[in-house]
């Protein structure tokens, strides 16, 4: 049985859960969903980023120690993890003592690719990220992601020598050994690369105190960009433990604004403990409201425990798996929410389902030894992570159920005492009704296992439907 690694961005703990959190839980949880059930050995980690300069001054600005703020804010993403349903097998807190144990033996393995230098330039701290003299141009010194100017620094650091491995990782990329999806990604990140200098690496404790201490060095701590892509590696033990049972992963998902650390810093990273670089990395786009960004400032946040609670966890993985594209930026409105949930959950899949079990209960129909096969387009499309259009196609099945019905009539053959006719085409119906459900499982898993339950032997309509409108 093949081992797949899955992981997933770490979220920063400043703040509530929100929709773009979801995004790469939805995504992650799909694919480890999908390879359980083609059969492979998942495992999958998921966990929340709690270091940095951002934490430490929302803390401080609210008045709580920092530690404790943490332990507040991660509960809250732990418990938004469980209520989207994500199948992870591994959570990680960056704070854990573990992690920050592990982060050391790694900087030391490091070390021959590190030296120390002076840094003078600039810092956002909304990003958490250095920022080149050419982008400070390009955006006259203001963050356009943060509405703030850029902090000027003058530290000592560390640098991380990403000139040792730039070739690699060019030949890696270009190769698609390291494979970058979306494609069109993949030139974006080249010229990133062509012009990304070594990297700073550790902040003095005068300027940070909340990271990761550098081993040997009492005034530095990790930036938190080091430890945090260490994650992927300390949750499952390296470096005290052989994880090549794991490692490579095969898919890290993550979104398109975090894509340059993952494909740049992350890989010189491997490289420089001497491992395999992950098979796919899979940017996803942005989710948008009434086509801009969500801020706090615009006002036009939405929240996903609210829509969660409107429809429940299957109209939300369904729209947010579905409707929003999995790769380009997407836009959530109620009223496209709303439209998808009653014409295609309520209308298509709902009313198909009420329809079958009624026609099969009254007719005596029942199912026993079903052999479900997945089809190649659908299995294509998911081992290449088109998602969105993996569920379209699903849906194109949902919606020739429902015309063969029409056509084929099963009420008349059964009015007419075609009984032989009747249960063939019932069972051919119903049969291809499970394996639309069967591929609908990584999707939208409680519906899927709702509709398996109905049509299991002796097939009872559901007593509610199973997308009520309201
Ligand atoms: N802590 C870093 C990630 C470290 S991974 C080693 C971080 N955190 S974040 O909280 O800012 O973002 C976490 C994830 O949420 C990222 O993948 C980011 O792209 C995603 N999203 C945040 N807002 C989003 C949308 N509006 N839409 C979709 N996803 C976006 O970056």
């Amino acid at each position: 049985m093949k081992n797949t690694y899955i992981t997933t961005a770490i979220p920063y703990v400043n703040g509530v859960p929100h929709i773009g959190h979801a995004m790469d839980y939805c995504l992650a949880d799909t694919a480890a969903r999908y390879f359980k059930l083609i059969g492979q050995n998942v495992r999958f980690q998921a966990g929340t980023d709690e270091h940095g300069n951002k934490i430490f001054l929302k803390a401080k600005e609210l008045g709580i120690p920092v530690e404790k703020y943490v332990d507040i804010n991660a509960k809250k993403f732990q418990d938004f993890i469980h209520l989207l349903g994500v199948s992870y097998t591994d959570f990680i807190r960056t704070t854990d003592q573990s992690h920050e144990k592990l982060c050391g033996l790694i900087w030391t393995k490091l070390k021959d690719h590190i030296y120390s230098s002076k840094y003078e330039g600039w810092y956002c701290t909304g990003c958490e990220r250095f920022i080149t003299q050419k982008e400070y141009d390009e955006n006259n010194g203001v963050c356009s992601d943060h509405q703030k100017p850029y902090e000027k620094l003058e530290e000592e650091n560390y640098y991380f020598k990403i000139s040792d491995f730039k070739e690699q990782i060019r030949e890696a990329i270009e190769k698609d050994e390291m494979r970058i999806l979306p494609e069109f990604r993949k030139k974006e990140i080249l010229k990133l690369l062509e012009d990304s200098p070594d990297v700073s690496i550790s902040r003095p404790k005068a300027q940070l105190t909340w990271g990761v201490p550098v081993p040997d060095d009492d005034n530095q701590v990790m930036y938190v960009w080091i430890d945090a892509l260490a994650n992927y590696i300390t949750v499952l033990g390296y470096p005290e433990k052989d994880i090549s049972e794991w490692w490579p992963a095969t898919a890290q998902f993550v979104g398109k604004d975090i894509l340059r650390f993952h494909a740049i810093i992350w890989p010189a990273m491997l490289l420089g403990l001497g491992l395999p670089l992950p098979e796919t990395l899979v940017s996803h786009g942005m989710v948008l409201a009434d086509g801009q960004k969500m801020s706090k400032s615009i006002g036009n946040v939405v929240d996903p425990i609210e829509v969660i609670n409107r429809h429940g966890l299957d109209a939300f993985r369904y729209f947010f798996l579905r409707h929003i594209d999995t790769f380009g930026d997407s836009d959530f409105t109620w009223d496209k929410f709303e439209d998808a949930y009653n014409n295609e959950l309520a209308n298509d899949l709902g009313n198909l389902v009420q329809r079958l079990a009624t026609l099969a209960n009254k007719n005596g129909i029942a199912m026993s030894d079903v052999d479900i096969k997945l089809s190649k387009e659908y299995t294509g499309l998911m081992n290449n992570f088109e998602f969105s259009k993996a569920f379209d196609y699903v849906w194109d099945r949902i919606q020739g159920i429902n015309r063969r019905i029409d056509e084929e009539k099963p009420w008349s053959l059964a009015k007419e005492g075609k009984t032989s006719e009747l249960e063939a085409c019932m069972k051919s119906l119903i049969l291809e009704l499970l394996e639309v459900s069967k591929m609908l499982s990584p999707f939208i898993p409680g519906t899927s296992e709702k509709i398996e339950e109905i049509f299991n032997g002796e097939i009872m309509p559901p007593k509610t439907p199973l997308f009520p409108k309201n």
